[in-house]
């Protein structure tokens, strides 16, 4: 899995930077390719030559070579490799990475990396347990990072708990999986629909509501991660788009989202329907902009939209996959079970509106997959990124 992957591996300065060399030679076994980024703080745990000896590549450290005044260009780095490493990441190295904070050329390449990153954490347990460490680690999270937990053990500083690296044989077995996983959905056709509708009333104003589209985003982004070419029919969202995997349609109200995902769902293996499509719009839509005229009240007519959900269980052919989503707020369960059944899906993912972290407006998720077969599974409070991959592994494993 991991032959001619290149691989930039970010060292940071902590005692378990000495495991990086181990970390390398793991790696080379492999058939990586490993360049090397250290930090000034690095540089104090382990040297360059042993580093450069091992990767078979001058480490790079500065902004500028030494010897010749050669630029390094952390750009060109950052889309040569297949994957970016961080191991060990230190407190300090995670909140820079957290906030842009680029003063390295570890940084810059970080910020510059089009490549999946993962992160194996390293300092003392109450550094690693502290708030900001964590909050900075589900800002990572949230950027699509992955983070290789830490395990419990005796730490550098004596003390006994959660904060050593994770060993290099374990990590490597983490790249592995990833990239085994990474062309489960090759050449799969996948509809989502994500984000909000606007339903106009009048050249100023609409009826909307509060999903930010994340949820879709991050399941178009992993299917896409994955080898899958991806038709995203996005409602109104302040979201970019950038893995070439991704075809974006742009829509506004209900009726264009639905016209889109009729004419693109018999091309498509699975679809996956993620918006927050409103149920109704206002009957008409006034062309001039409605005036107060200082009425105590008015009244809106609205009339239904299509249920594309249920339009799309209706067309679906045997073999394509179904998957739909239920925001509740009371009897999640009961209406969860309603929904997967009327309008035809084979699985459906509830949040409720009750779960703290869970639902619009959040970067954290919190579901459980609901299957036609009676198949129930609860999941805990994760990253959107972390709840896309679940649900991606679930479709995954229907498309099989
Ligand atoms: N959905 C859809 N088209 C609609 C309404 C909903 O495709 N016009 C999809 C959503 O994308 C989601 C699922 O149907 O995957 C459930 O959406 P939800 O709004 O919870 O369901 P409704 O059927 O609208 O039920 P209610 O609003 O009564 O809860």
């Amino acid at each position: 899995m991991l032959k001619d992957k290149k691989i930039i591996l970010g060292i940071t300065g902590s005692i378990a930077a000495c495991k990086a060399a181990y970390l390398i030679r793991a790696l080379i076994r492999k058939g990586a390719e490993v360049q090397v980024v250290i930090t000034p703080a690095g540089k104090e745990f382990i040297t360059p030559l042993t580093l450069s000896t091992l990767s078979r590549h001058p480490v790079i450290s500065e902004f500028f070579s030494n010897r010749d005044g050669t630029w390094h260009s952390h750009v060109d780095l950052g889309l040569w490799a297949d994957v970016m490493l961080v191991a060990p990441a230190t407190a300090a190295s995670i909140g820079k990475m957290a906030h842009g904070i680029a003063d390295n050329m570890l940084i810059t390449t970080y910020l510059s990396c089009k490549a999946p990153v993962f992160v194996a954490p390293a300092m003392d347990r109450d550094m690693f347990a502290h708030p900001a460490t964590q909050q900075n680690l589900n800002k990572l999270r949230s950027f699509g990072n992955h983070i290789i937990e830490p395990t419990e053990g005796e730490l550098a500083s004596r003390i006994e708990g959660k904060g050593r690296m994770e060993e290099p044989d374990k990590i490597v077995e983490q790249l592995e999986n990833f990239f085994a996983s990474q062309n489960l959905l090759h050449k799969k056709k996948i509809l989502i629909t994500a984000g909000p509708t606007y339903e106009k009333i009048d050249p100023v104003r609409f009826i909307g509501n509060y999903s930010s589209g994340r949820m879709g985003f991050a399941l178009a982004e992993i299917c896409a991660r994955r080898g899958a070419e991806v038709t995203l029919i996005a409602g109104p969202v302040s979201i970019a788009t950038e893995h070439p995997g991704i075809t974006r349609i742009d829509v506004e109200s209900a009726e264009e989202m639905y016209l889109e995902a009729i004419t693109t769902f018999s091309d498509m293996h699975a679809a996956i329907l993620c918006a927050a499509v409103a149920d109704y719009r206002p009957e008409t839509v006034s062309a001039e902009k409605m005036k107060r005229e200082d009425k105590e009240a008015i009244t809106l007519r609205l009339t239904a939209n299509k249920d594309i959900a249920a339009s799309l269980g209706v067309l679906k052919r045997k073999g394509q996959i179904l998957a739909g989503f239920a925001l509740e707020t009371k009897d999640e369960m009961i209406h969860a079970l309603d929904k997967l059944k009327r309008k035809n899906l084979d699985f459906i993912v509830l949040n409720s509106l009750n779960e703290p972290g869970a639902g619009f407006r959040t970067d954290t998720n919190k579901i459980s997959i609901l299957d036609n077969k009676g198949g129930i599974t609860d999941y805990t409070l994760k990253s959107k990124h972390e709840v896309a991959s679940d649900i991606v592994d679930k479709l995954q494993t229907l498309l099989k």
